[in-house]
């Protein structure tokens, strides 16, 4: 094949905000899967991944840790290309926003949209939280005035900021959809951007910002920090060299053919992406995908929840190619799925210990014992019906995974290996070796079952390779064939009877050693709850927890709420904190100890009023300043943001009585 076949596929850049967890990864191993199929399938491959890294929350979170944004940055990104180098991700490029390309770059675009009228100065108007230097929409509020972050009551403000003219492109996007209905993936998707979106008409889109620093200036306007999409989103094009002196890559694989994103950003992916796009004049990518979510106990799991699965523990403890081929494997791509430790072990243990591991040794272990490992020629083979049928399916098992790997079905391309793995275990059992090891007339027809054998596990180690990179290696040197490019390169895998006569066989190690599954669940729930406590010693105090994902408010289980002691407590004093007039310090007798805790409760209540009060605390939260003052713990109010009740009990019941 003459003809240079490209193919450009990225991640979302992820924020650096926090460590990486399972969620970050499965996009991750889908795209990288990808990227090696098509590597295999002889394309010239882009795979690009990387990282968000400006924003207020990344401000504030280096702040409270007492380092520079870079600093903060540096370290984290330090760690997800551990990350993904643990996971065998075959990334090309790995872009991060600070880099100096790509603030050049963008700072090139949003000029360039300037001069065009596509970005107009105007003034953006919200609800202002002062201690969080954030706009929140009237939605986001809590209690209807304040600020979800923080829970300080928040302002009506205005601040300068540049619009990018968003709102003339709603009619265009729907008639680009309709024209391209392979563009959004699932087709689903497609109908919730216009409905949801475009058909009620897009809004002018704020994308510059004033009130926080750590992003890239605006050139023509100093004091202006590009805001978060046109900086983000950019990234696809400036990684290419867009806006460089050198866009050989720009040329060579814009437009993309794949954007793989969660679901949640498809929005910004299919409508400001898009339109951007198209301002700036250049072709839009071919694709986008949005996959579903994994959850956790039900609930989306992520960073600013802390309900997070720590991938690299798990790629320790069971392999990368263990963990790889489970979020491949566990659920339909688009769908969301359950992330649960149990289906991981069982899964690794059915799939990969049982089916694949035991078709392997049983196979190789056999050859050594009736042939000293080493594979009869034709001659000395003897074949029966049943090997056509097995035959029939290998031969199409190439253009069967193809299939559905152009579908991004990864689940469904390995239920297809999974399909023959399956089918030569029950091959095993049918032709039953060792009665045919039995009698020394068999031994052609032995011969030729486990030729079948092998010649099906070379071909599943093939098709393996996108999935679980390191597996098929250690299956080939079993097979004796590890290094033979001619017979375990993609395009061989279509053929049958390449595996030579006289190949030596090895044993090996197991693939995937069995596991106690009992034994890892105890062994991840301890993991879970060391990392839980020390993440706990290291979290910044609550006035700067990260936001919530608007809308994305979870169920809590009874074992969530068990976390949290209450306790009644009696006030012991109480007094005014310096400097501020909605907050009090309380001294509690919490029954075995006497606790401070800092409440925005002054405009409520006096102080001399509160002593002898009994009110309900609760009793173990990592500790907090407010103003400079420690607060153990809480207490708890019932507030409608005007007026606001100290919780108590109806019988007097002494200090330290726990609530449940
Ligand atoms: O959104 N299940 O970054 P981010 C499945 N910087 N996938 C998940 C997941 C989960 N529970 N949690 C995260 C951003 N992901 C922006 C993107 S792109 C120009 C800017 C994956 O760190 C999924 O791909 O919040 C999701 O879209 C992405 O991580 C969000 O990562
Ligand atoms: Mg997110």
């Amino acid at each position: 094949m003459a003809e240079n076949k490209t193919y450009y596929i990225s991640t979302p850049i992820y924020y650096p905000s926090d460590k990486l967890h399972i969620g970050h990864s499965y996009t991750t191993v889908a795209a990288d899967c990808m990227a090696r199929y098509k590597r295999l399938k002889g394309f010239d491959v882009m795979f690009l991944t990387g990282t968000d890294e400006h924003g207020i929350k990344i401000e504030k979170r280096a702040a409270a840790k007492g380092v520079t944004p870079q600093k903060y940055v540096d370290d984290i990104v330090a760690g997800i290309k551990d990350l993904w180098s643990i996971m065998d991700i075959s990334y090309d490029k790995f872009i991060r926003t600070t880099d100096d390309y790509h603030v050049k770059a963008v700072q090139k675009i949003f000029k360039e949209l300037y001069d065009k009228g596509e970005i107009y100065k105007g003034f953006y108007e919200g609800y202002y939280c002062t201690p969080c230097e954030s706009f929140w929409t009237k939605t986001q509020l809590v209690d209807g005035c304040k600020c979800p972050d923080c829970g300080a009551e928040t302002q009506i403000a205005k601040e300068d900021c540049y619009f990018f003219r968003l709102s003339k492109y709603s009619r265009v996007l729907i008639d680009y959809f309709n024209d391209h209905p392979e563009f959004i993936s699932p087709a689903a998707r497609k109908n919730e951007m216009i409905v949801n979106f475009l058909e009620k008409g897009l809004e002018d889109l704020c994308v510059s910002r004033s009130s926080f620093k750590w992003g890239i200036p605006v050139t023509f306007d100093e004091g202006h920090v590009v805001y978060v999409w046109v900086d983000a989103l950019s990234n696809y094009i400036t990684a290419l060299g867009y806006g460089s002196d050198d866009t050989s890559l720009y040329d060579k694989f814009w437009p993309c053919d794949l954007h793989l994103v969660g679901k949640e950003i498809v929005r910004f992916h299919t409508i400001i992406w898009p339109a951007i796009l198209m301002a700036l004049g250049l072709p839009l990518p071919k694709r986008v995908y949005g996959h579903g979510w994994l959850l956790l106990n039900g609930d989306k799991m992520s960073k600013s929840k802390g309900n997070v699965v720590d991938p690299v523990v798990l790629v320790n403890k069971y392999s990368s190619d263990a963990i790889r081929y489970f979020l491949l494997r566990e659920v339909p791509f688009g769908s969301d799925g359950s992330f649960t430790p149990d289906a991981l072990l069982t899964r690794i243990n059915a799939d990969l210990a049982n089916d694949l591991g035991n078709l392997v040794s049983r196979t190789v272990s056999m050859q050594l014992k009736y042939f000293g490992g080493i594979a009869p020629s034709e001659a000395d083979r003897k074949s029966e019906a049943i090997d056509n049928e097995i035959i029939g399916m290998f031969k199409e098992l190439k253009a069967n995974v193809e299939e559905q790997m152009e579908a991004l079905q990864f689940p469904l391309a390995l239920t297809e290996i999974w399909k023959c793995v399956s089918r030569l275990n029950k091959y095993i059992d049918e032709t039953a070796p060792w009665a045919l090891a039995k009698n020394e007339d068999d031994k052609p027809r032995l011969a030729q079952v486990l030729y079948v054998l092998c010649e099906g596990i070379r071909i599943i180690g093939v098709l393996l390779e996108p999935f679980m990179p390191r597996t098929p290696e250690r299956i080939f040197e079993q097979l004796g064939i590890a290094g033979n490019a001619a017979i375990t390169s993609w395009d061989s895998c279509s053929e049958w009877g390449l595996y030579p006569a006289g190949t030596v066989c090895k044993k090996g190690d197991a693939l995937f050693p069995r596991l106690d599954i009992q034994k890892e669940l105890e062994d991840l729930e301890a993991i879970k709850i060391a990392n839980a406590e020390a993440a706990k010693a290291a979290a910044p105090s609550p006035a700067q927890a990260p936001v919530k994902d608007a809308g994305a408010e979870g169920l809590a289980t009874i074992d969530d709420f068990a976390k949290i002691k209450l306790v009644i407590a009696e006030v012991v004093s109480a007094e005014a904190v310096e400097g501020s007039n909605k907050l009090l310090k309380l001294q509690l007798n919490v029954g075995s100890a006497t606790k401070q805790v800092v409440s925005g409760i002054a405009k409520a209540y006096k102080p001399e009023d509160l002593v002898g009060k009994k009110v309900v605390f609760i009793n173990n939260l990592v500790p907090a300043k407010l103003k400079g003052v420690v607060s153990e713990g809480m207490v708890l109010a019932a507030s409608n943001g005007c007026s606001l009740s100290l919780l108590t009990s109806f019988e007097d019941m002494p200090a330290g009585t726990e609530i449940y």
